[in-house]
């Protein structure tokens, strides 16, 4: 995968570490996504969780899709970037009563997420207030299909479904949303997903979108084949198709892509500061740490970057593995394992790719490092003050 040249001439300004991205790669995906889904009635929410940058948030309020978030941090963030409330869905697990009192002043559409939070909402919100609840539908969290445990700790189980329907005064259930598990390379499992979200769908009298969540995935490596959006597009659109011929009545699909729309804006670089020749590694320590870059400090198994050295194209592969390691004394302070690079020199710029999703957002304050410098480009010109209905509301 090629860095754009813009991007390369705005990492070269980078003394030590920092992430760039590039917000028209942004605005491209979105376009893509919105394409692939062949409906008459979608809705598109980036999931904040993924990079909760104002800019980033603004370029979603721009091109005037919604957001998915779960805190009021991200809530106050999105709005102060300029989403609207009524393209806010609000999910989380466990709200507390004033939670829940600020997502009503502010107007977000809540998702909840088991029987006793319906009731707790139901006791305190307006009449016909709507809202949506999320359902055990199955996860693929760890493995590579979905598996039903009722022990899972998301979601309403689907016999509890009609009983709560039947149960609240002042809330109108519109909703079922499920999510499936994140980094899914395959669309069949996701749209195993929402078939089964779908067939508990109809339990739901005032029923008006389906919410079938995250997931899409990006590939660790750029040899991997890249998640079949088409595919997923054509199959929902038969999901949503059968159900509203079952339902006879409109059904809007809701998506919630985090790092499919958001990994593929950034690249992370870091500068190698000191080499260290091993008799089976190569390590190449860089001015930074994985806690400023750390979606591998919190997922070491799973989680991989494919990285390169900048200008590092034409020079031979090193004979051994190159294990970049951070600026810290933590023991697992790597930002590559094992990567097929050239010979590291000191000085080398190293460029990690897919560092637009789970990297700025899981930033941690352990080693006590800095934030790492960010620079954006081709993003939104006007950034709108903070909305006053979040500051009263969160009173
Ligand atoms: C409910 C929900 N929706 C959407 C997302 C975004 O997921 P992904 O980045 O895998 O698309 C998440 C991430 O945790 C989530 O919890």
């Amino acid at each position: 995968m090629i860095i754009p040249p813009h991007v390369l001439s705005a990492a070269r300004q980078i003394d030590t570490a920092g992430y760039v991205y590039d917000l028209d790669i942004l605005r491209s995906r979105l376009s893509q996504i919105e394409d692939a889904l062949p409906l008459k009635r979608k809705h598109i929410h980036f999931a904040t969780m993924a990079n909760d940058h104002t800019n980033v948030l603004a370029t979603i309020a721009e091109t005037g899709h919604g957001v998915f978030v779960n805190s009021p941090l991200h809530l106050r963030l999105a709005l102060s970037s300029g989403v609207a409330a009524k393209q806010t869905i609000y999910a989380a697990s466990n709200m507390s009563g004033s939670e829940m009192r600020m997502c009503l002043n502010v107007g977000v559409h809540l998702v909840l997420d088991s029987a006793g939070q319906v009731a707790s909402l139901d006791a305190i919100a307006p009449t016909n207030t709507p809202v949506g609840i999320r359902v055990n539908a199955g996860s693929a969290i760890e493995g590579p299909s979905l598996a039903l445990e009722a022990s899972y700790r998301f979601g309403l189980l689907a016999d509890e479904v009609d009983a709560v329907q039947r149960s609240t005064r002042n809330l109108r259930i519109t909703g079922v949303h499920c999510y499936f598990g994140t980094d899914i390379l395959d669309p069949r499992t996701l749209l195993d997903g929402l078939d089964r979200l779908a067939s508990i769908a109809v339990l739901l009298p005032d029923l008006e979108y389906v919410d079938g969540g995250g997931g899409f995935g990006i590939a660790d490596d750029f040899d991997s084949p890249a998640f079949d959006l088409a595919a997923y597009g054509r199959g929902a659109a038969a999901i949503i198709a059968r159900l509203e011929e079952r339902l006879r009545r409109p059904v809007t699909l809701i998506v919630e892509p985090g790092r499919w729309l958001s990994a593929p804006i950034g690249w992370f670089f870091a500068r190698v500061i000191d080499v260290k020749p091993r008799a089976d590694r190569i390590l190449a320590g860089v001015a930074a740490s994985v806690v400023q870059f750390p979606r591998m400090l919190l997922h070491p198994e799973k989680a991989r970057h494919p990285c390169e050295i900048v200008d590092g194209r034409h020079r031979l592969p090193a004979a051994l593995p190159v294990w970049v390691t951070g600026n810290s004394t933590y023991s697992r302070d790597f930002l590559a394992r094992g990567a097929a690079l050239p010979n590291p020199k000191v000085g080398d710029l190293i460029a990690f790719h897919n560092a637009g999703a789970y990297c700025r957002s899981m930033r941690t304050r352990f080693l006590g490092k800095e934030d790492p410098e960010e620079l954006f480009l081709h993003a939104p010109d006007e950034r709108r003050p903070l909305v006053d209905a979040f500051a009263n509301a969160a009173q």
